[in-house]
């Protein structure tokens, strides 16, 4: 079976799984729940490449972290993942969501690591488990549990008995429950492969030779667990030789791992970056990303991992830090609802289907044959015997001028390479693929507002819907928050505190408060200076809202920085009340056990008139987190024992607010998303499931480049966009969590917003375009055409195609624009050129109207004529994808019953 068909095959599967009687469904489930899904195997390595059932293998990896998703997300992003072509799904696993309180372990939900493992074994992926168990990651902590920071004398990652032990007792549960459930590749599940430890060679300098130390018990005590597969220490240049040391970066074909013994692995290729409140969007362009992975399998690569291929979301208070936003969409080829995003996901498809084909000859040399074609320009050749006895051969020409096309000559045959971009030969003489020629098509998402079923109103109901349709509700109810101490267990204590001392993280809020007494010496001391006394603390992260008497002074955001502000205090006492607030701790960097939150230094008040107030030194009540916390006003459970007012129109917006309403889930099966752009800063929950922290903040205003050039070495800070924008308004709520109507939505406002104007939205790939010329390369699933590869068929008579493809459960409505000659323009923006073939808009039309995918050959023939001879011709497509009427009822069924 071909790439393609396999994967149409792959895809027609799980669609027609739905409509199996459920006790069919269920034996064919069965596998999942036990036994085994590979006929046991071993994985071992030499210096080319890890060895799977004793051969060689270039593998594929796809970066998913379980929760960052949903379990009724996870078949769908792992079929994506294999569909695109990844022979292997990487995760970490995240310590902190499956030991939240120490002894207690959680292995449920979104936390449940087996159920995962075995769906990723049950669609034939092998599987390559990040145990950590520090993992940074963006995750709060890096993965670390808070409360292991309170084990006597603990140091975190070093040469430290309590960490040691704790870090032994945690990575031995997560190798026994894989060994339990026959998760290992000799047991015949997927995992082939582990991880201790990630990037400690970054920070293993603090820690000096308890570092290096702590390095070689790592790597035994993994060792000892007898998991049977290869560990890795990815950035561990000092990685003992039977662990794998592996590379990390933007591009890594240069890397040489520290043994010749050892092949050359890429654990984390990073595909786009991770966002900031307050950043930009990043953006890897997709013939950037082809280009590094290419130049990795062209120079003696054999695992490459995507960092992300599915980011997804960090639900409830999972997000790292310092202030990283709810999103973990990361740019990757699965946007953050399982989308795919395209060009990119379709790119890569090609890529992966084009290094597939050379395989046989990767596998088959031990090391390139080199040759140099210019001065930027360069091969490098595999050959050697293929498994089946003839010989195999596969080149890999690559121009890394950031600027010039290159015309090159190579076995004879003259090449045109464009600038920054590596042609893939799986026969060494036909290019198969060009990392910056995309066939492959473009998607733009479309978010649209949520309507009710327009069919059942009248058409008033309609005019007025149409109108108002977006906002989620008309009628929402309040509550105030207390400012300040609002329950019994506080408690009173000498000096300021340490945030996570007194949470635990069990909250992002800590209210301290203090009295301060204030003489009629001192007002009128004020008044003569026309001047204010500051509160002013050394050193504070990451938000501190400061009030007097209950009334706000001001905010302060900052990561470490040092804290001013002015305040008004009446004759008398007054309460000085100061909220610290974490946004996502600390995950990268050492010693983060000594990381901490709230403030650091001396706290004082300035300009008083017998001198500074040392509030070090002040009695300080305590309280941890918000009484709607505790109170879980969030929850369908316990959210009616509050007293909730109604919410007028007219209210104007106030800080410290609870808010709640109902609202009813879109039709259809498209991801469902909250736009709170209206509201400040806070937390939301729908149907008591943590969404995660919300937070209107602006991105910076300048940093966003108007045109994105793919040439040259990607940074994080290239091809930004949302410049001047709120850096994120849109919540992902998975559909899971949503029954069909009279869902709960809790927010939790911290400086005023208007839920009024809060709305519910579906996301979907509501247009695809096209552009594929003439000259583009035959479709990659041709090449397993029996006489393709051997050259019995001439794969310069296959015709180039165009393929379209709507989300699943979408067909393409209608051809916006379709031309095959010289169009001009970009999606969205195509125009006739001089030459157009008059049967376009037919030909397109015929092929793809009504259908989920379609594949359009871009050729003369095809359009039955040639509508300028001698002219090199282009197709270029827009089409509009809209739900189909049948998938949409089987998958709300299926929501409603999951
Ligand atoms: C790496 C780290 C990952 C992730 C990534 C940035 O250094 O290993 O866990 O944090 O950076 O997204």
């Amino acid at each position: 079976m071909s790439f393609a068909s396999m994967a149409e095959s792959t895809r027609n599967a799980s669609l027609q799984w739905r409509k199996l009687p459920p006790i069919i469904a269920l034996l064919l489930i069965l596998p999942i729940v036990s036994g085994s899904y590979f006929k046991p195997f071993n994985v071992s390595y030499d210096h080319r490449a890890l060895i799977v059932a004793g051969k060689r293998r270039m593998l594929v990896s796809a970066g998913v972290h379980y929760p960052r998703a949903t379990p009724q997300m996870w078949p769908d992003l792992i079929a994506k993942s294999k569909e695109g072509g990844a022979d292997v799904v990487q995760t970490y696993v995240f310590w902190s969501g499956h030991e939240p309180v120490k002894g207690q372990y959680n292995f449920e939900g979104r936390y449940d690591l087996v159920k995962f493992v075995k769906l990723v074994g049950s669609s034939g992926l092998y599987l390559h488990l990040r145990i950590g168990p520090y993992v940074c990651a963006e995750w709060n902590f890096g993965g670390f549990p808070v409360w292991l920071r309170d084990v006597p004398g603990i140091e975190f990652r070093t040469d430290n008995e309590p960490f040691k032990k704790e870090m032994q007792k945690f990575v031995t549960k997560i190798v026994g429950l894989m060994r339990e459930a026959k998760m290992f590749c000799w047991q015949g599940g997927p995992v082939i492969m582990l991880q201790i430890e990630n990037e400690y060679g970054d920070v293993e300098k603090s820690y000096g030779q308890k570092g290096k130390d702590y390095v070689k018990w790592a790597a035994s005590m993994a060792l000892g667990l007898g998991a049977g597969v290869p560990w890795v220490m990815c950035k561990q240049t000092d990685a003992p030789e039977n662990i794998l040391d592996a590379c990390n970066g933007y591009y890594c074909d240069g890397f040489k791992p520290n043994s010749k013994t050892k092949p050359v692995l890429w654990t984390e290729d990073w595909d786009g970056w991770y966002t900031k409140w307050g950043g930009s969007l990043p953006h890897r362009p997709a013939e950037d990303l082809a280009f590094a992975v290419a130049r990795f399998y062209q120079r003696g690569g054999s695992f490459q991992n995507y960092y992300m291929y599915f980011g997804g979301t960090n639900f409830g208070r999972t997000s790292g830090g310092p202030f990283y936003i709810t999103s973990y969409d990361y740019d990757a080829p699965l946007d953050e609802y399982g989308l795919r995003s395209e060009p990119k996901w379709g790119h890569l498809k090609d890529l992966h289907a084009a290094i597939k084909l050379c395989e046989p000859a990767l596998v088959a040399a031990d090391a390139p044959q080199y040759k140099k074609l210019g001065s930027n320009q360069e091969a490098h050749i595999y050959h050697g015997d293929g498994e089946t006895g003839g010989k195999v051969c596969a080149a890999f020409l690559a121009n890394i001028d950031e600027h010039k096309s290159a015309y090159v000559k190579f076995n004879g045959q003259s090449y045109t390479l464009p600038p920054w971009s590596v042609s893939i030969l799986p026969d060494c003489r036909h290019v198969a693929y060009n990392t910056a020629k995309v066939g492959a098509q473009t998607s733009v998402k479309t978010v649209e507002p949520a309507r009710p079923p327009l069919g059942s109103m009248s058409i008033l109901q309609k005019v007025v819907s149409q109108d108002s349709a977006s906002y989620i509700s008309k009628s929402w109810m309040a509550l105030k928050e207390p400012i300040g101490i609002w329950g019994e267990n506080n408690f009173t204590a000498q000096g300021l505190l340490e945030h996570l001392n007194v949470t635990k993280d069990q909250s992002d809020y800590l209210w301290h408060k203090t009295r301060i007494s204030v003489t009629e010496d001192d007002i009128s001391f004020w008044k003569k200076n026309g001047a204010n006394p500051t509160l002013s603390v050394d050193s504070m992260r990451d938000v501190l809202r400061v009030f007097v008497n209950k009334q706000l002074s001001g905010s302060i955001v900052g990561h470490w920085v040092k804290a001013e502000q002015p305040v008004r205090f009446v004759q008398g006492n007054n309460d000085l009340l100061l909220l610290t607030q974490t946004v996502g701790l600390q995950n990268y960097g050492a010693f983060l056990e000594k990381d901490g939150a709230g403030f650091r230094g001396k706290a004082k008040l300035t300009g008083f008139k017998n001198g500074d107030v040392d509030l070090s030194k002040s009695s300080w009540t305590y309280q941890v987190g918000l009484k709607g916390e505790a109170e879980k006003v969030y929850t369908v459970e316990y959210n009616e024992k509050a007293e909730w007012s109604t919410l007028d129109t007219e209210a104007s917006p106030s800080i410290f607010m609870w808010y709640k309403t109902y609202f009813n889930t879109p039709d259809g099966t498209d991801p469902v998303v909250l736009d709170l752009g209206s509201m400040g800063k806070g937390q939301a929950w729908v149907n008591g499931h943590h969404i995660g922290r919300y937070w209107s903040i602006i991105a910076q205003k300048d940093g966003c480049d108007k045109t994105c050039d793919y040439r040259g070495a990607y940074t994080s800070d290239k091809c930004t966009t949302n410049c001047g924008k709120p850096t994120q308004t849109r919540y992902h709520v998975p559909r899971s969590w949503l029954k069909p109507d009279s869902n709960l939505l809790v927010l939790f406002e911290e400086t005023g917003g208007n839920p009024f104007k809060i709305s519910v939205k579906t996301v979907t790939a509501g247009v695809l375009c096209g552009q594929v010329s003439e000259s583009h390369y035959p479709p990659l699933r041709k090449w397993s055409t029996p006489g393709f590869m051997d050259g019995t068929m001439s794969i310069n008579s296959v015709a180039p195609e165009m393929h379209l493809r709507c989300e699943e459960g979408h067909v393409i409505s209608s051809i916006e624009f379709a031309s095959y000659g010289t169009p001009r323009g970009s999606c969205e923006k195509f125009s006739t050129g001089k030459c157009h073939a008059s049967k376009s808009l037919s030909v397109v039309s015929e092929a793809c109207k009504g259908r989920n995918s379609c594949f359009i050959e871009v050729s003369n023939a095809a359009f039955q004529s040639d509508p300028c001879k001698g002219t090199l011709k282009t197709l270029a497509v827009m089409a509009r994808c809209s739900p189909s009427q049948n998938t949409s009822c089987l998958r709300q069924r299926e929501t409603a019953s999951d």
